[in-house]
């Protein structure tokens, strides 16, 4: 038995398209509902419909993350699916390639971080309030290998995302102890994917979404505390279901 079921709402931030629908779909087909939010409506609602066709009882909500305002009317829009106990914060963007941090505009500096890093707190601050409350949730974040301070992190270049990456990186690690690393039933951690085939990563990636969103739907999955009763570990970075340095 996991954590999912059908008493379990899952929000989807960027679940659309690529890893977002990836694991909106492995989710919702471990018998959650999912609300799926993208910016844009029409793809939102294809998506939706998509799980739906699939057997997963899906809800499709547009709003942009990067303005909490949107999000607010979305979750008024979704109020009646319940509250959702399980996040997963898959919106997203990359900078433009010319983004060495002395090439990088305040504008491109701005769109990034407004979306990458600004987004993820707002819809944590729209949307955990209840599961917080309530003792009991998963908050799975979005990270990349490009926001890491070890490895393919340092080496330079898309300044505005490796920067936001890291920036979600420190946010997941404060609210994982503001949660007590679990122990107030609240598993807060970040996910790198692996460099995945989506509109994002291209077509040549190596990974699937689907081998991308295996970790993210197996966190969504676990319970917080393992056989001998101790809280499993959280408020860390995954990568393949294993932690990474940061
Ligand atoms: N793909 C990779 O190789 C890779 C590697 C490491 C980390 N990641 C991270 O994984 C996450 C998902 O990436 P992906 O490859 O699936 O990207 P993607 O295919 O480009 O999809 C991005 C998703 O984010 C949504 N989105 C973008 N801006 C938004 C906004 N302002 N408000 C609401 N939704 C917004 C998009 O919705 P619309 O269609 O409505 O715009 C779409 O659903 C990102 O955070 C990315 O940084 C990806």
């Amino acid at each position: 038995m996991g954590f999912l079921g059908s008493d379990t709402v899952a929000l989807v931030t960027g679940g659309s398209r690529g890893l977002g629908l990836a694991a909106a779909r492995g989710i919702g087909g471990r018998g959650a509902r999912v609300i799926v939010l993208g910016r844009d409506h029409s793809r939102v609602t294809a998506a939706a419909a998509e799980l739906v066709d699939d057997g997963v009882e899906a809800i499709p909500v547009a709003a942009d993350v990067a303005d909490p305002a949107s999000l607010a009317r979305a979750a008024d829009a979704v109020a009646h699916v319940g509250p959702p106990n399980v996040l997963v914060l898959s919106a997203g963007v990359m900078a433009a390639k010319m983004t060495r941090t002395i090439r990088t505009s305040p504008d491109e500096w701005q769109r990034v971080m407004s979306i990458n890093l600004d987004g993820v707190f707002y819809s944590i601050e729209t949307f955990a309030q209840d599961l917080v409350k309530n003792r009991s949730g998963r908050v799975i974040a979005l990270s990349a290998c490009l926001g890491r301070f070890t490895g393919p992190g340092t080496s330079g270049g898309l300044a505005p995302y490796r920067i936001s990456k890291a920036g979600v990186n420190a946010l997941v690690r404060n609210f994982a102890a503001e949660m007590q690393w679990g122990q107030r039933g609240v598993l807060v951690d970040a996910v790198c994917p692996g460099h995945c085939r989506t509109d994002m990563g291209g077509p040549d990636a190596p990974r699937s979404a689907e081998e991308g969103a295996e970790t993210i739907v197996w966190l969504a999955d676990r319970e917080a505390t393992d056989d001998e009763g101790n809280v499993v570990p959280t408020g860390v970075l995954w990568e393949d279901r294993q932690i990474v340095p940061w």
